[in-house]
């Protein structure tokens, strides 16, 4: 997507260990106008998926996941990084472990809000590891919920989340796709191919 990559060049700053910080529009600030655009963009290559749920987890995959779910039609669940009041019983979840801050999370959604009729489109702003859609991708198993695809908004094709998403035999589109980071430069998969 045109729009993300210019923006991530124009206003995003590579920092050390691989870490792109975009914090103008995505991470802290956030564009409406690029997450509606965003949105357009997930809800153009699910649509006709059937799907009856986007699913993401909090805080940063809500932006996009809504506007996804504006433009689908159907509800946004954010999976929790911080137990609400109900019960255990009445929650699905798994352990996040990231890389980036080595810490692990558990992340909780209501059983009451994802079942075996659900049809699930996996949004999340980054895709680096991959262990916050594998988090999600457990949680739709345990629902029994059918997962028809992941959208992401940036990803880093270099680091292991791809590949573990390809594995399982999952849809994966990303609107901008990272190849590498050079003398503090982004390089787009986009630009190598040109
Ligand atoms: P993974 O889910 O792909 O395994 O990612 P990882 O554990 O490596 O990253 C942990 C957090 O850092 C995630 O956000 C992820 O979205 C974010 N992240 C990963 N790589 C980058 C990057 O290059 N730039 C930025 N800005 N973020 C990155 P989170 O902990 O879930 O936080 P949030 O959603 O509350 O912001
Ligand atoms: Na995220
Ligand atoms: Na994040």
């Amino acid at each position: 997507m045109k729009l993300l990559e210019e923006r991530i060049r124009r206003d995003g700053q590579v920092l050390e260990g691989n870490v792109l910080k975009v914090d103008n529009f995505l991470n802290h600030q956030v564009d409406p106008d690029l997450m509606f655009a965003m949105g357009e963009e997930f809800a153009q290559s699910f649509r006709g998926n059937g799907i009856t749920k986007v699913l993401t987890v909090e805080s940063s995959g809500i932006a996009p996941a809504l506007l996804t779910g504006l433009q689908l039609h159907v509800p946004v669940i954010f999976a929790r990084k911080h137990k609400s009041l109900t019960l255990v019983n009445d929650l699905y979840t798994a352990t996040v472990y990231s890389y980036t801050k080595k810490v692990s999370n558990e992340i909780s959604i209501s059983k009451k809000f994802l079942g075996a009729d659900d049809k699930v489109l996996i949004i999340d702003d980054f895709l680096a590891n991959g262990q916050a859609v594998a988090g999600l991708i457990q949680v739709c198993e345990q629902a029994h919920a059918e997962i028809k695809g992941v959208g992401i908004a940036i990803e880093k094709t270099f680091q292991r989340g791809h590949e573990l998403i390809k594995e399982k035999g999952i849809r994966l589109e990303s609107l901008a796709q990272i190849a590498a980071f050079e003398n503090g430069q982004v390089v787009f998969v986009d630009d190598k191919e040109q």
